[in-house]
């Protein structure tokens, strides 16, 4: 058990999640159920006491969950930033305050750069910077990734571990995140319009809705699915499908005349713009 007071600290590989909101609670599942991590070495800081609650019903009794990071009675050898951008002094200051200083920290912090997140800590920890996604909270997400020019392999490694527990994950350099945020980060919520119009042109041609959601989000995963596993294009996929003269051909000639790519196009553009305008 980790939680005894006084007695010697566990072993360094403990990591420390700091904020066990939506995104932390979801990354904690993923590296319990994946083995990166087992119960006891895992501690979640989290400053409101109904969500702490909520959290002892959520993981096994072994992991330590408190609402302060000083009360922590272990050594932790890596830490993962997950509070809303608002709140990065207060636990940046809880972190820098740990006896020994941890050897990392991973920031899931929408928009907070390296360089603020290391004024911050005010202390030497090297900073892998990252953007996942909203489908990381059901294990399907995907999470681009910055190291600082501090972190080293390994450091970089464990990152991916920790990332790759939630959904697949990409290496950049930080000056790609906001290009990141403006297609994967907000990409999410471009498909569930697409998807809501197409549940819309199903109800349109006489289906029920619920069928048509059915039908279309089976569609979606399915065409992820088959771009993935087949490795091939998605204009050589599409082209399988449009048979020359036929009912696809008919319905993208739509779709093309409404100018649906670049719609495409400047939305990733204006959400790319938007990020750096928030950032800075
Ligand atoms: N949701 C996403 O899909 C997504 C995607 C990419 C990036 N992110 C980033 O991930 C971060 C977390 O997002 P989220 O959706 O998980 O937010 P959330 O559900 O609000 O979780 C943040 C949690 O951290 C707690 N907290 C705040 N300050 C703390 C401190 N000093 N020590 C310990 N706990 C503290 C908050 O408690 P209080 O309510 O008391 O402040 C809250 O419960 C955000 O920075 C967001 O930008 C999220």
């Amino acid at each position: 058990m980790l939680t005894s007071s006084g007695g010697s600290k566990q072993p360094s590989a403990n990591i420390c999640i700091v904020g066990g909101g939506k995104m932390g609670s979801a990354l904690a599942g993923g590296i319990l159920r994946s083995g990166v991590v087992s119960p006891e070495q895992l501690a979640i800081v989290e400053s409101m006491s109904d969500r702490r609650e909520v959290l002892t019903t959520l993981f096994p009794a072994e992991v330590l969950i408190t609402g302060d990071i000083v009360s922590l009675e272990r050594s932790v050898d890596s830490v993962i930033l997950a509070v809303k951008p608002a709140d990065i002094e207060s636990a940046c200051r809880g972190i820098a305050a740990l006896d020994p200083l941890p050897s990392r920290m991973l920031s899931i912090v929408a928009g907070i750069t390296i360089d603020r997140l290391q004024s911050s800590l005010r202390v030497d920890i090297p900073v892998i910077r990252s953007m996942p996604n909203t489908p990381a909270l059901v294990g399907a997400g995907v999470s681009a990734l910055a190291p600082s020019s501090k972190c080293t392999e390994e450091d970089i490694l464990w990152a991916e571990r920790i990332l790759g527990a939630v959904g697949a994950t990409v290496r950049l350099e930080e000056e790609y995140l906001d290009a990141v945020t403006g297609l994967s980060g907000s990409g999410p919520a471009y498909i569930f319009l697409v998807a809501e119009a197409l549940v819309e042109g199903g109800v349109l041609v006489g289906l029920d809705r619920a069928t048509a959601g059915t039908l279309v989000a089976n569609t979606i995963l399915g065409a992820a699915r088959l771009w993935l596993e087949t490795g091939e294009d998605p204009a050589a996929l599409r082209a399988q499908v449009t048979s020359p003269g036929g009912t696809t051909a008919a319905g993208l000639s739509v779709l093309e005349q409404r100018a649906i790519r670049a719609a495409f196009q400047d939305a990733v553009q204006k959400a790319t713009l938007r990020s750096r305008e928030l950032g800075h």
